[in-house]
Order: structure tokens, then C-alpha cells, then sequence
């Protein structure tokens, strides 16, 4: 068996991957394509998308998902308006997770909130995470019996400099207790962090449209992608018509 046989392909994998991103277009192509279980989205991305209309661009979500989860953030500084905000997004449609971050702006801490919406029966995605203790405190809050998704921003901590593999094995561990409660694998940065995920058993990963089309060169043959590359750069400087 060649190196190649053994990367796995896509479709094989176990973990289950969302799609992150607020175009709407490429989460009906997503949808479509039906290789994701879910769809993440937040308030940076629906700007960059140049969303205006908030729950108008919820609704069309779900109007075409209906039968994955799809995570939609609230944004407010007071926790009375985030509660508010909550419901308002929960009640849309029964796969909505509401995405609730760690904190507000403030550095003050969202548990009670999560506390109390997880007690309401409110499926949460918790977001913003990247310390264990932040996760340790998720976990003890949630009822036994809570649907909920931690997302830990393992790119953003290797974009710190640090290892994400080891906190999010730990940040497993943490979890296993609780199996409605599934680690996600937030900001992936490369499609080789799907890879990594699988093989420490993470659950849930959510990557960019962009990180998902390159893991579907995952098992190239490498001579062939080398001859592509060395294509690619003659083909460009003779379209650029380059002389030295
Ligand atoms: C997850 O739900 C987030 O939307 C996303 O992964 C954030 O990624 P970033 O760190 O690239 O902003």
C-alpha cells in the first residue's frame, strides 16, 4: 500500500464537518453537495458578506436547511439583550444552535447565561473558546442531557503560537462525561487540521468553503501535484509575458 492509499479520503472520515461562512450561495452549493453536517456563521463573517438584514438572512438559511444544525450567533454587550436575542433566534427552527460567546466585550463571563438557556432547553454553541478552564466551566453548567457544541478556535491558538492538538485532546477529556456536549474544532487555518481532528477523535469540525476544497486533494499523488505546480508557474509568467 503507497503513503497516498493510507491519507484518507474525505468521505471516509468520521468527523462530522460544518461549513463556516454567511455566503448564501455557497452554503446552498454546500448543502447541495451534502459531504457537510452543518453550518456555522458569525457576525464577521455575515459582515464581510455585506449582510444588512440579520434574521432576514437566518430565514433563508433555513428555509434551505432544514435538517442540520445551523448556528446563529447573537451579539449584544448586556446579557439581558443576548437572552432576548436567544429566543428570538431559537424559536426560527428546530435545528438552530444558538451561538452564545464565552464573554461580552467586557471580559465578563457568559456561564450564568449558558446556564441558563441550556436549563431552558436552548441547544447552545458556545463560541470564542481557547482556554481549558473556559471549557471546564462550559461543562459544569450544562445539564446532563444538553445538546450543545464547544467551539474551541484551535487556529487561533496555533496563530498564538501554541499547539491546539493537545487542548483540544484535553478539552475531550473534559467533555466525554456529557456526550450531547461535542467539542468543535473552530478556525481551522489548513485542510490538514481536518486530519488532526479526526485522529484525536474530535466530533465536529467547521471549516471555510476555501480550507474544504483543498481537502479534496487529500491522497494526491504528490509527483502529479508537483507537475501541476511547475505548470502553474510557466503558464503564469508566459501569460505575464516575463523577460530576464
Ligand atoms: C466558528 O464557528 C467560527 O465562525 C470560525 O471558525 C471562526 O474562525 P476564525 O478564527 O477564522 O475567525
Amino acid at each position: 500500500m503507497s503513503p497516498e492509499d493510507q491519507i484518507p479520503r474525505l468521505r471516509d472520515l468520521r468527523i462530522k464537518i460544518f461549513s463556516d461562512g454567511a455566503d448564501l450561495d455557497s452554503i446552498i452549493d454546500a448543502y447541495q453537495a451534502g459531504l457537510v453536517k452543518g453550518f456555522t456563521t458569525n457576525p464577521t463573517l455575515m459582515a464581510k458578506a455585506g449582510i444588512t438584514h440579520y434574521l432576514t438572512f437566518a430565514r433563508e438559511v433555513l428555509r434551505v436547511v432544514t435538517d442540520l444544525p445551523v448556528s446563529l450567533e447573537v451579539f449584544d454587550d448586556e446579557f439581558d439583550e443576548m437572552y432576548r436575542q436567544a429566543h428570538i433566534l431559537n424559536d426560527l427552527a428546530p435545528n438552530v444552535y444558538v451561538k452564545i460567546p464565552i464573554t461580552n466585550t467586557k471580559a465578563e463571563s457568559a456561564i450564568p447565561l449558558i446556564a441558563k438557556l441550556s436549563g431552558e432547553g436552548l441547544k447552545l454553541n458556545i463560541t470564542a473558546i481557547m482556554t481549558l478552564a473556559q471549557v471546564r466551566d462550559v461543562f459544569e453548567v450544562l445539564p446532563d442531557d444538553a445538546k450543545a457544541f464547544i467551539s474551541v478556535f484551535a487556529g487561533r491558538i496555533a496563530d498564538s503560537g501554541r499547539d491546539p492538538v493537545p487542548i483540544m485532546q484535553e478539552a475531550l477529556d473534559v467533555l466525554r462525561p456529557k456526550p450531547g456536549a461535542e467539542l468543535l474544532w473552530a478556525s481551522p487555518r489548513e485542510a490538514l487540521n481536518i486530519l488532526q481532528a479526526e485522529w484525536i477523535g474530535c466530533p465536529i469540525i467547521t471549516v471555510t468553503p476555501d480550507v474544504l476544497k483543498k481537502a479534496q486533494l487529500f491522497g494526491k499523488d504528490l509527483d502529479e501535484f508537483s507537475l501541476e505546480t511547475v505548470k502553474m508557474f510557466y503558464n503564469d509568467a508566459k501569460k505575464s509575458g516575463f523577460r530576464i
